[in-house]
């Protein structure tokens, strides 16, 4: 998909807290905390700027995040939180269907999974997308998901992560900015990457960013790219 292709698309921005080799998770699925406490303020007050955020569906696994921007004082609307679930294996007692008071959810699931035999809520301001498969890989088509999203009319789009969902955003080539919180520790190989595999066979075809501010942030780095191919 071209940067172009949908023209209703929302702006998207992916959110990475990574060590300083870009990793997101140990292997085992421990990541709390990678940056410290003034790096994640930051991130609650990106969530606040955004009209929704996205996560996959191990991150909900691992992590049962909230997903809301919690500040103070709090923000008049939270972020639409969206879950990219395609084979329907959120627990109905996950912390994103008990918060749905705080603000809206949508579970974008593959438009075949069987939303009653998951015992999944049904409460106002929960919505399920049922999304087409991306043909090559079986996972959710991003283009499903983002013309969900601007049904929605959902304009800006935070992806936090984990690093198999952000690489489909990237190889769908819709990224337009990456906030990357970098704190100065390293995980190693074996740790979870910040972005699955591009399968790049030339370096000319790699997505390619600018650099438009760096700042420090409590000990960590928070740098800021826009795209630019
Ligand atoms: N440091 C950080 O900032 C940060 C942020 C987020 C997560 N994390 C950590 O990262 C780990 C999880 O990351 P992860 O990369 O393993 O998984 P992930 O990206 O969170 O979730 C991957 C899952 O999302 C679902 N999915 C639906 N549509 C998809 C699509 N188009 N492309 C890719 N996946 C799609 C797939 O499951 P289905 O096939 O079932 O749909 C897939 O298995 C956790 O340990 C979490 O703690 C860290």
């Amino acid at each position: 998909m071209s940067p172009g292709a949908l023209s209703a698309r929302p702006s998207i921005t992916l959110k990475l807290a990574t060590s300083l080799d870009g990793r997101i998770a140990l292997a085992n699925g421990e990541s709390k905390w990678i940056t410290g406490v003034e790096a994640r303020l930051e991130t609650h007050k990106l969530r606040a700027a955004h009209d929704a955020v996205i996560v996959g569906s191990e991150t909900v696994l691992a992590d049962d995040p909230e997903l809301t921007a919690r500040l103070d004082p709090m923000p008049g609307k939270q972020p639409l939180r969206i879950v990219a679930d395609g084979r329907g294996r959120l627990s109905p007692n996950a912390r994103i269907f008990r918060t749905v008071s705080l603000g809206p959810v949508a579970i974008a699931t593959l438009e075949t999974t069987d939303l009653d035999a998951l015992g999944w809520p049904s409460e106002r301001g929960l919505q399920y997308w049922m999304t087409p498969p991306d043909l090559a890989t079986g996972h959710l088509a991003i283009s499903g998901i983002l013309e969900a999203a601007a049904r929605a009319r959902v304009s800006s789009l935070m992806v936090e992560g984990g690093g198999q969902l952000a690489v489909s955003f990237m190889r769908a080539g819709v990224v337009d900015r990456i906030e990357w919180f970098r704190a100065s520790i390293l995980l190693g190989a074996d740790a979870r990457p910040c972005l699955g595999g591009l399968g790049l066979e030339k370096l000319a075809a790699a997505p390619t960013y600018q650099r438009i501010s760096v700042k420090q942030v409590g000990a960590d780095l928070w740098e800021s790219y826009v795209r630019k191919n």
